[in-house]
């Protein structure tokens, strides 16, 4: 089953926690295929199932996406700035992304199901049912001012060679803010020993600056979440 630490373990136990958990501990299980996380994602989101389960207070990641993108841009830059939200979902985070004034949102998400609830509350300009990974999108090079991944990173979901595209994609200057569970970078198979030690090759092959990297408590419930945000040189 998926990473779960034992504090999650005796959650899962609880009725009313048991739920949640139990998705995401199948969705995030060893194994699975790109094609079962969209499918998944796709049945979870059906009535909003997705949403009710993840509320605010027990799923932070969406509002603290939000508050570090703001902090990197004025006012004037949010209202014009281009902004990718990749592994999109229903749109929680642009809908937290909109209250800090960013108004030009583009979606990207392989699970249709979740792009079309985003799609019922027009959050987005643009909804790309795709993956991202080191295969370049059918969109130019420096597109985005920002571009966001909130809770997309685990088991069987962002690869690590997607930072490729996620470099090429944004503008010079530009920013690239990842949010996730914290223990996700030790136990992911794809990211054990190779997701740092890329995001610092980029580094110092002058692909882009890490501006922080912050461990935040309260992630989800009382899982630790991780903050990384890049600025592109
Ligand atoms: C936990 S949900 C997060 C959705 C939304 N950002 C939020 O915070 O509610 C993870 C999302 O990642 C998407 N995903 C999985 N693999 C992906 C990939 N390679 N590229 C883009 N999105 C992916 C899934 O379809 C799912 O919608």
């Amino acid at each position: 089953m998926a990473d779960l630490s034992k504090k999650e373990w005796e959650k899962y136990e609880e009725p009313q926690e048991s739920h949640v958990y139990k998705q995401i501990a199948t969705v995030m299980q060893k194994g699975i295929s790109p094609d079962e996380v969209a499918e998944f994602y796709s049945k979870w989101a059906s009535g909003l199932e997705y949403e009710k389960e993840l509320p605010p207070d027990v799923y932070n990641a969406p509002i603290i996406t939000a508050l570090e993108a703001a902090e990197g841009f004025t006012d004037e830059q949010k209202s014009t700035a281009k902004v990718f939200d990749v592994a999109a979902g229903t749109g929680m985070c642009a809908v937290q992304l909109r209250k800090h004034g960013f108004k030009h949102i583009d979606a990207l998400d392989p699970s249709q199901g979740m792009l079309d609830k985003a799609k019922e509350k027009n959050l987005y300009e643009r909804y790309i049912c795709d993956f991202i990974t080191e295969k370049p999108l059918d969109i130019e090079e420096n597109t985005y001012d920002l571009l966001t991944i909130c809770g997309g990173m685990g088991e069987g979901h962002v690869p690590c060679n997607a930072l490729y595209e996620m470099v090429r994609l944004v503008k010079p200057g530009g920013r690239v803010i990842i949010v996730t569970k914290e223990s996700h970078r030790y136990v992911t198979e794809d990211y054990k020993g190779r997701l740092e030690p890329l995001m610092d090759d980029l580094e110092k092959n002058g692909k882009w600056t890490k501006v922080k990297c912050e461990i935040i408590p309260e992630y989800m419930k009382d899982s630790d979440g991780l903050v990384w945000v890049f600025q592109i040189c």
